[in-house]
């Protein structure tokens, strides 16, 4: 941590004599210098939310892509969908919206439905409002069991987080492929 947090300083050092500014602002090189030289001070926060994903084709999420072989696949090897799918406080796409869901998955197993979600959780409501977390993980759209995915970094006060997301899907209409998946997010920050 000590020797990445360094790293980072030299980094957004170079970067600050590179490009001189006029002045400071949120994300500027220099605004950033001064907070790792802060943090290396102060402890590690945890935050915990509770959501719900919305995955909606043709609406919120769409397809991009496929593989030459998709549509002879029985997973949809290869099938890929960009997304900006709501976030909810409650499972009813009505209750209230606390951030958007903006990303990828592609169907990435050849024998079962596993999927390479690659998504920016963009919240926008109260404290977090554009503050954001990353997640890069696998997720078995199939299964009705939990399944966690990493959460690897984030910006906003969500800088340099890590963390666990447990995602379990808590409806899937098989006909549209529409999803609702219900999150617990565990993230580490300052
Ligand atoms: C979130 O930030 C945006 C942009 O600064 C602002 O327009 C919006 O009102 C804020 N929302 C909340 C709930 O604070
Ligand atoms: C599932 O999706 C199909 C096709 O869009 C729709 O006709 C059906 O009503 C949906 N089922 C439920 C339970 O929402
Ligand atoms: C989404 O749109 C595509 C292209 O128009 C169509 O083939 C597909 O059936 C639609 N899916 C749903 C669930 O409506």
């Amino acid at each position: 941590m000590e020797k990445t947090a360094l790293v980072l300083v030299a980094f957004s050092l170079a970067v600050a004599m590179a490009m001189p500014l006029v002045h400071s602002t949120i994300g500027d090189p220099k605004e950033v210098d001064e907070w790792l030289h802060k943090i290396r001070l102060a402890k590690q926060k945890m935050t915990r939310f509770h959501f719900y994903y919305h995955d909606i084709q043709n609406v919120s999420s769409m397809k991009v892509a496929q593989a030459s072989i998709t549509d002879k696949s029985p997973t949809l090897f290869g099938l890929t969908n960009m997304m900006d799918d709501p976030l909810t406080e409650g499972p009813e796409l009505t209750s209230k919206q606390v951030g958007r869901a903006q990303g990828l998955y592609g169907l990435s197993g050849l024998n079962e439905f596993s999927l390479l979600v690659v998504m920016n959780l963009a919240f926008t409501s109260g404290e977090y409002n554009r503050s954001t977390l990353t997640i890069l993980g696998r997720y078995e759209s199939a299964q009705l069991t939990i399944q966690e995915m990493p959460i690897v970094g984030g910006s906003g006060v969500f800088r340099l987080a890590h963390g666990i997301a447990s995602g379990r899907t808590y409806s899937r209409n098989a006909t549209s492929g529409n999803a609702v998946v219900e999150f617990n997010i565990v993230a580490i920050h300052y």
